[in-house]
C-alpha cells in the first residue's frame, strides 16, 4: 500500500522524536572522574542510565553525602579499599526516589522514597541516577528531607556498627566519643544518648554548645584540653582520630573494656598488654540498621546534620570543604 508522502514525513518525525525522547531520558548528569588527583578530577559528564539487575533498583538521586573515603579515593590514596577503577562515578550514600525496580522480589515499589549506603566497592552516588542492592536500601525518614537523608547512611552504618555490634554499648556505661562534631561522631553521640550512655566527647569549642544539644554530658576541647582530666575510666571508646588520640584512650578503658577505631590501629594498639577489646572496623551498608535508623530519625531520637550543600558543578568545592576537616555533621551534593 502507498502512503501520502505527508504521512511519510510525519511518520518519521514521530519515529524520530520518539527516539530522541527515550534518548534523552536514558542519559543523565553525573561526577566522573578521569584521572587521580585534586578535587578538579571531578567533572560533570553526561552518562546512560544505568539499568538494575535482579537483586537491584534503580533511584533517581536528589541527593548525595560528601564522605572523607570519597576524597581518599578521588586522590587515589583507598583504591586497595574501594577498587575504584577510571572512569569512576565517585559516592556512596543517596537519597532519592525509586524509578525501576529488578526482577527478582523487592521490598521496594516503583515511587517509594529511599536512602542507602552502596557498596564501597561499587560507589556511582554523584549522579542523577544509581543502582542500589536491595538489601542496601531503606525507605527514607518521612521527617527528613532528601538532603538530610542522604547525609545519614554512611556515618550512621559507622556509628551502630562500632558502637553496637563491635562494642556492645550498654544504658549506664560511660563513651568517649573523639570529633564529636563530625559527620561520624554527632551521629554517634545521639545514638549513645539514645542507647542511654553517657557521653564524654572531644571537639573544638566552638563546637561544644552544640555537642551539648546532642547530647554530650561533657565536652572536652582537645585542642587546650586532655580529656584524661575529665574522665578517670570508660567503657567504650569511638575513635575517628587515631596515633596519639588512640594510644592515650587505650590507657583509660575500664577492664573489659572496648575501643573501636574507624581509621585502623596503631602498633600499641595491635599490641597492648591491657585485658580491653581494641579494634579496628570497616563500615558495611546494612538496609535492616538503616531502617532501625531512619525510625529513630523519625522518633526524633536522631537529627541529621548537614552543614554545607553543593549543586553537581560544584563538587570539587564541596570535596575542598571536607578536606578542611572541620566539617560539623555532613556535606550534601544537591542533584535535583
Ligand atoms: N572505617 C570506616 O568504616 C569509616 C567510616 C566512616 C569514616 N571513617 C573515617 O573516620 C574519620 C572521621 O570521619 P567523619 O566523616 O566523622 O569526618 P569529618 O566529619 O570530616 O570530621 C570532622 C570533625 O573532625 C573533628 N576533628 C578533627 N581533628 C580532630 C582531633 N584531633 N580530635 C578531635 N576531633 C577532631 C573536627 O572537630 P572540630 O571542628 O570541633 O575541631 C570536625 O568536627 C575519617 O578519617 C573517615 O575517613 C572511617
Amino acid at each position: 500500500m502507498k502512503y501520502p508522502k505527508y504521512l511519510a514525513t510525519l511518520f518519521g518525525c514521530l519515529f524520530f522524536s520518539s527516539i530522541a525522547s527515550v534518548q534523552a531520558q536514558e542519559s543523565m548528569q553525573a561526577v566522573q572522574m578521569h584521572a587521580f588527583g585534586e578535587p578538579e578530577v571531578l567533572e560533570v559528564h553526561e552518562l546512560l542510565v544505568p539499568s538494575p539487575a535482579a537483586d537491584e533498583i534503580l533511584i533517581r538521586v536528589h541527593a548525595a553525602a560528601i564522605n572523607p573515603v570519597d576524597t581518599s579515593i578521588r586522590a587515589g590514596r583507598a583504591t586497595g579499599l574501594s577498587g575504584a577503577a577510571l572512569p569512576y562515578v565517585p559516592g556512596f550514600d543517596v537519597s532519592g526516589v525509586v524509578t525501576r525496580v529488578g526482577s527478582s522480589a523487592s521490598a521496594f515499589n516503583v515511587g517509594d522514597e529511599v536512602f542507602a549506603m552502596l557498596s564501597l566497592r561499587r560507589g556511582g552516588g554523584y549522579a542523577e541516577y544509581a543502582i542500589v542492592k536491595n538489601h542496601e536500601a531503606a525507605l527514607k525518614p518521612e521527617s527528613a528531607s532528601h538532603d538530610e537523608a542522604a547525609s545519614i547512611p554512611l556515618v550512621a552504618l559507622t556509628a551502630w556498627q562500632a558502637l553496637f555490634d563491635t562494642a556492645n554499648l550498654q544504658a549506664g556505661q560511660t563513651v568517649l566519643v573523639h570529633a564529636g562534631a563530625g559527620g561520624v561522631g554527632s551521629v554517634a553521640v545521639q545514638l549513645a544518648k539514645w542507647r542511654g550512655a553517657r557521653i564524654i566527647a572531644t571537639a573544638s569549642d566552638y563546637n561544644h554548645d552544640f555537642l551539648r544539644e546532642i547530647g554530650v554530658d561533657v565536652a572536652v576541647d582537645y585542642r587546650t584540653q586532655r580529656f584524661e582530666d575529665f574522665v578517670d575510666e570508660v567503657d567504650v571508646v569511638l575513635d575517628p582520630i587515631g596515633g596519639d588520640t588512640q594510644v592515650r584512650s587505650i590507657a583509660i578503658l575500664k577492664e573489659g573494656g572496648s575501643l573501636v577505631s574507624i581509621v585502623g590501629l596503631t602498633p600499641e594498639g595491635q599490641n597492648t598488654q591491657r585485658n580491653v577489646n581494641v579494634t579496628s572496623i570497616l563500615v558495611e551498608p546494612n538496609g535492616e540498621q538503616l531502617q532501625h535508623i531512619a525510625d529513630l530519625i523519625d522518633e526524633g531520637h536522631v537529627q541529621p546534620i548537614v552543614s554545607y550543600r553543593f549543586p553537581i558543578d560544584a563538587a570539587p568545592q564541596s570535596h575542598e570543604q571536607s578536606q578542611t576537616r572541620r566539617t560539623r555533621g555532613n556535606i550534601i551534593l544537591n542533584l535535583d
